[in-house]
């Protein structure tokens, strides 16, 4: 079979020139990493449940407005999205405290926030994704001031979809990074969401028992994270309810 042209790898995702200019086809790997790649593993189905996931939560977003990089998906592990010009910043939204703001500021994690709190980290592996400012930002031209405001309404806004579309199925969205591109329409860019949004890039935690459902599974040797990540997709109704496990993706199309 002809190949495409691989364009990017990832961790977790490898890019393909799509079968149009200004496409690209982004495929999902089966590959978990942690703590920049000095944890790794195969995780069996993970890169076809988020496939699917990222899908879910993507056409949801395109759907009431808020812009994505998603256009359809192509099979079990790839989709089609639109070429971006991705901004070199991590946009994280806070809900509740947990993971490195509570590691920094001493807060115990579950603790509530008083508002939902929008940070920016610095995408550069060998730094290892540093925290950053506004001034920081600007100051070396990684985004302009009104990019910035675009970007903090942009996270707001799926952060708003996102805990009220987990909280219908009984998780909480404790927290999420998503990542954003640019782009052009002439001399204009608009600004959207890109890379993917599933549970390697959220905090999901079961509202009844706390479970997670969520990387942190395999960050924290908890469990088995494909049955993590089938259980949001079943709740969500992205998988028939009656695929017991992952490790059979097949039964999925
Ligand atoms: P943190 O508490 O480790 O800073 O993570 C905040 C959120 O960002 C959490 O939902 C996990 C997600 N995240 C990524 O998607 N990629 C990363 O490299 C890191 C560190 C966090």
């Amino acid at each position: 079979m002809a190949r495409r042209k691989k364009v990017y790898e990832g961790k977790a995702k490898i890019l393909y020139e799509g079968p149009e200019p200004g496409t690209l086809v982004q495929y999902f790997k089966d590959d978990a990493t942690a703590f920049n790649a000095e944890k790794r593993a195969v995780v069996e189905g993970k890169g076809v449940l988020n496939n699917r996931l990222s899908e879910f939560f993507m056409a949801g977003l395109n759907q009431i407005g808020v812009p994505t990089h998603f256009i359809r998906r192509i099979n079990m592990r790839e989709q089609l999205i639109r070429s971006v010009e991705i901004i070199p910043l991590e946009v994280v939204v806070r809900n509740l405290a947990a993971g490195s703001l509570s590691k920094r500021l001493g807060l115990e994690e579950g603790a509530a926030l008083p508002r939902p709190i929008v940070e920016f980290y610095y995408k550069d592996d060998a730094l290892g994704d540093p925290l950053v400012t506004e001034e920081h930002i600007i100051a070396f031209g990684w985004a302009t001031q009104q990019d910035l405001d675009d970007m903090v309404a942009l996270a707001l806004r799926v952060n708003d979809f996102l805990s009220g579309t987990m909280m219908a199925v009984g998780i909480r969205l404790v927290d999420f990074k998503i990542e954003i591109g640019r782009v052009w329409e002439g001399d204009f860019q608009r600004l959207v969401v890109a890379d993917e949004i599933s549970p390697d890039s959220c905090r999901l935690w079961d509202l009844q028992t706390g479970e997670k459902l969520d990387k942190d599974v395999f960050r924290r040797d908890l469990g088995n994270l494909a049955d993590a990540y089938t259980e949001v997709a079943k709740r969500l109704g992205v998988l028939p309810t009656n695929v017991t496990h992952a490790a059979k993706p097949t039964l999925i199309n």
